[in-house]
């Protein structure tokens, strides 16, 4: 198999832009011609409805039939925006929230717990070059899956001061967690990314400047912010990345900083 990054997105808030970053990476990823697989680990199944995809009526089509012991099913990959990216993104999309909540339950007590999600994709791998997962915002058992099954991680932050202190303290987090679950090799940290950013805004302006460079001594990247725009909210709730709604739209090109660091990746390892 030719190398695969797997990403996963975490925050320490909730609409920080975890879901819609996730599938403007996959889109920008499909057009330099790399095969995506978006997994979604959230509850709430936002990518299922940012990518208009219809729910899958059998647990066994979602990520819980992946992730249960008692189902044990390889993997079901959801095509997405087929014509548009010529089949180069998937997604395997979560199950109801009454499902997730049994798969929480079932990898809480299973031996292998945490490292299930990245036993999975040993058993059965998958032979796209990038994986992503959407997280929920919790550090629950899901967080932890995708953690210790990833590559690389990827922190959206909003523009406002507390951003900070849950950024800090979610690195803090993850250095523990690399530790405590014996991540060998651990997770890379592609970046921090102020996300939802408005010049109009001085708190914004602000925020921007306090975060360039905060996260250095830890060797943590953050990349330039990703600007608000109401048009996100309409591609997604039109199924769509934005690249595909309003392919001319400024915003698209913000996300260029962070696919070159991953195409980076992809091509020298
Ligand atoms: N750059 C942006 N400009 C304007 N709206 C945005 C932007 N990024 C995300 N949004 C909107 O903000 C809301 C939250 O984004 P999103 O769902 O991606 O965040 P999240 O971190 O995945 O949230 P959750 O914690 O609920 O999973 C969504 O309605 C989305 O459309
Ligand atoms: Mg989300």
């Amino acid at each position: 198999m030719s190398k695969q990054i797997r990403i996963v997105m975490l925050s320490n808030a909730g609409g920080c832009g975890k879901s819609t970053i996730a599938v403007n990476l996959a889109y920008k990823l499909a057009q330099h011609k790399y095969r995506v697989t978006l997994m979604d680990l959230d509850p709430q199944g936002s990518l299922s409805l940012f990518c208009g995809s219809q729910r899958p009526e059998k647990i066994e089509e979602t990520i819980s039939g992946v992730l249960m012991r008692s189902i044990g099913k390889p993997w079901h990959l959801d095509p997405v925006w087929s014509e548009a990216t010529q089949g180069k993104v998937n997604l395997v999309q979560s199950s109801s929230l009454e499902d997730m909540l049994a798969t929480i339950s079932d990898l809480e007590k299973s031996d292998r717990g945490v490292y299930t999600l990245a036993d999975a994709l040993e058993d059965n791998p998958l032979d796209q070059e990038v994986i992503i997962f959407d997280c929920p915002t919790t550090l629950d058992i899901l967080s932890r899956c995708a953690l210790a099954a990833s590559t690389h991680i990827l922190i959206p932050v909003q523009l406002e001061y507390k951003s900070m202190d849950g950024a800090t303290n979610l690195i803090a987090w993850l250095f523990d967690a690399f530790h405590k679950l014996r991540l060998r090799p651990a997770p890379e940290f592609l970046g921090i990314v102020p996300n939802q950013f408005d010049k109009q805004i001085g708190v914004h302006r602000q925020f921007k400047e306090a975060i360039a460079g905060a996260f250095a001594d830890e060797n943590i990247k953050d990349y330039p912010a990703i600007r608000k725009s109401n048009e996100f909210k309409n591609a997604t709730a039109s199924g769509l990345p934005l690249g595909l709604y309003r392919p001319a739209h400024k915003a698209n090109t913000d996300f260029n900083p962070i696919v070159k660091d991953i195409l980076k990746v992809l091509k020298n390892g």
